[in-house]
């Protein structure tokens, strides 16, 4: 059933895709990362769709792979970082699934992503840019069913959190 996702969401460097591929291998599940579809069908690199088309564009492309991801085979699916701000994506993600937002501190998210070249909304200072979008999504990721901060835990204690909260949730009345 297409409701049976699990969906990953959270800011940039939080876990996502690390998370994402360990629990596709643990329940033999397809693993989906929105962020290479949509480098995949654009036949770009995320810095470069931004560069040549803007973040409009690349919203608009993220919403559509979303959707697409989303109504097809039961995968776990991690998503870029952004793609909680549209009202629809964050229906859509209830709709058909678990949705699991992962969390970490200023800190560790910044010691995380480095100086990574291929996130265009941290190029410049990284720490600056970290702190401000921190604060502009702080409430970005508070729908999902469950909420883990990833900053203390390694891979393989998020994903078994992830897996028990889903039990509870299937279980709900
Ligand atoms: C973004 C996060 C990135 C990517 C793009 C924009 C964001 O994904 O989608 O650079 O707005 O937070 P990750 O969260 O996988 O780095």
């Amino acid at each position: 059933m297409p409701q049976d996702h699990i969906v990953l969401v959270g800011f940039m460097g939080t876990g996502k895709s690390t998370v994402g591929k360990l629990l596709s291998r643990k329940l033999g599940w397809e693993f989906a990362d929105t962020d290479h579809v949509i480098e995949e069908t654009q036949g770009k690199t995320i810095p470069d769709i931004f560069a040549a088309h803007g973040e409009a564009y690349f919203r608009q492309v993220e919403s559509d792979i979303l959707r697409q991801v989303l109504s097809g085979k039961r995968a776990v699916v991690a998503t870029g970082g952004g793609a909680v701000l549209s009202v629809e994506n964050r229906r859509l993600m209830r709709e058909h699934g678990f949705v699991a937002a992962l969390i970490a501190d200023a800190k560790t998210i910044v010691n995380r992503v480095g100086q990574d070249r291929n996130r265009p909304l941290l190029q410049g200072n990284t720490e600056q840019k970290v702190l401000k979008l921190l604060d502009e999504r702080k409430h970005a990721y508070d729908f999902a069913d469950v909420t883990i901060d990833t900053s203390l835990l390694d891979s393989e204690e998020v994903a078994r959190r992830i897996l028990m909260s889903r039990q509870k949730w299937m279980s709900r009345a």
